[in-house]
């Protein structure tokens, strides 16, 4: 097994990307390695014509991915929205890995992304000894994508300054990056486009400005819309973790499972699954991606420290530190649910118990 500790969707997923592109029989768009069509089955899942099963990467609505899919063929680029933990930076891997082949062009936007970290820098000790040359300009991901026809992922958007946003109107519309130190430019070659995620729930945001929100086409990715749903999302993802990490714990029974998920989704919408009991929802955001990594902590405890087998206790410590962020208000909240809805269930008394501890 490879030392890396989180291969490239490409790299993982190398096998089915290859007998797609032998599957083949769509039209690809310029520089794409796969048809449309394909990247959408790459994306969702299915089972091709030779009999070959292709896994689902994102499990949701098909024609979401579809219509992200058919955006990165026009001149419009891809923006990812949604809350935390919706799988925006999950989606665009795929999408970058299936359309290019490469999805490590990436910039993480933060508040201190500038615009050379979009357009282009300098290797300054090769500028004050030689003069601006092409030698010594330094290329960002973006620039790369542009040279090559790939996609360019631009994680967290929304975090970068304004200013520094609209670095991308020119490269968005122009599709052409100036370089007037040389007296040059670098024109987009066809295959080039954009994914941007950004999440709807941090605060310390900026805005898109209009400009540039009208050279994206927004795909907005929902929390799962049932409990089945989410749960086939959870257990995919923990066991995919297991074999990675190589835990020592049996394959989670899917009843633990669903009991975290049900805890999660009660939460978060501030009403019991079977509508009866109102509750407050903590001030987190109780995501699928957060129920994965507590059902993941618990295979860990329950492989290293009890006797592999999932259990209550080993998920307990988890599930408090996922719902309590805030130690005061979301304590009050997660012990009112505690006594009026997790006590009252007649197998939940190994998690009451547990959790009281
Ligand atoms: N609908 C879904 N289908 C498949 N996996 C999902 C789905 N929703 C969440 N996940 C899983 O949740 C995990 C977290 O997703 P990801 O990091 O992409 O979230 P995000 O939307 O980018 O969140 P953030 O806004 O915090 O960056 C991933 O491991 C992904 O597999
Ligand atoms: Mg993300």
């Amino acid at each position: 097994m490879s030392q890396v500790l989180r291969g490239h969707a490409e790299d993982l997923y190398a096998l089915e990307l290859e007998e797609l592109k032998k599957q083949d029989s769509g039209k690809l768009p310029a520089n794409w390695t796969l048809s449309p069509q394909s990247v959408v089955t790459y994306l969702v899942g299915g089972k091709l014509k030779n009999g070959f099963e292709v896994t689902p990467k994102y499990i949701g609505n098909r024609r979401l991915m579809e219509i992200a899919v058919a955006t990165l063929t026009t001149d419009r680029a891809l923006l990812l929205y949604g809350l935390p933990g919706t799988a925006k930076s999950w989606v665009s891997e795929h999408l970058a890995a299936a359309i290019s082949g490469n999805s490590g062009l990436i910039i993480q936007g933060t508040a201190g992304t500038s615009e050379e970290s979009i357009r282009y820098g300098w290797n300054y000790a090769r500028l004050l000894a030689e003069g601006p040359s092409e030698k010594a300009l330094v290329e960002t991901p973006v620039m790369r994508a542009m040279k090559e026809g790939k996609i360019v992922r631009i994680e967290e958007l929304t975090r970068i300054g304004a200013d520094v946003q609209d670095t991308l109107i020119t490269i968005l519309s122009e599709k052409s990056l100036p370089v007037p130190e040389l007296n040059i430019e670098v024109q987009a070659v066809r295959g080039f486009n954009v994914i941007a995620t950004a999440n709807n729930r941090d605060k310390g945001v900026n805005d898109l400005s209009s400009a540039l929100k009208r050279r994206f086409n927004t795909v907005i990715l929902p929390v799962p819309d049932n409990i089945d749903e989410e749960i086939d999302i959870v257990r995919r993802r923990v066991e995919s973790f297991e074999k990675v990490m190589e835990v020592p714990a049996e394959k989670p029974a899917l009843q633990e499972i669903r009991r975290i998920v049900t805890i999660f989704r009660e939460l978060r919408s501030g009403l019991t699954l079977d509508g009866k009991t109102k509750i407050k929802s903590p001030s987190g955001t109780l995501s699928t991606a957060e129920a994965i990594s507590v059902v993941n902590n618990g295979m860990a405890m329950a492989g290293y420290f009890g006797d592999g087998r999932l259990t209550a206790e080993d998920l307990a410590a988890g599930i408090t530190g996922a719902i309590i962020k805030d130690p005061v208000q979301d304590q009050v909240i997660w012990q009112e649910y505690l006594e009026t809805v997790v006590k009252t269930r007649e197998d939940w008394k190994d998690i009451y118990r547990a959790c009281k501890q």
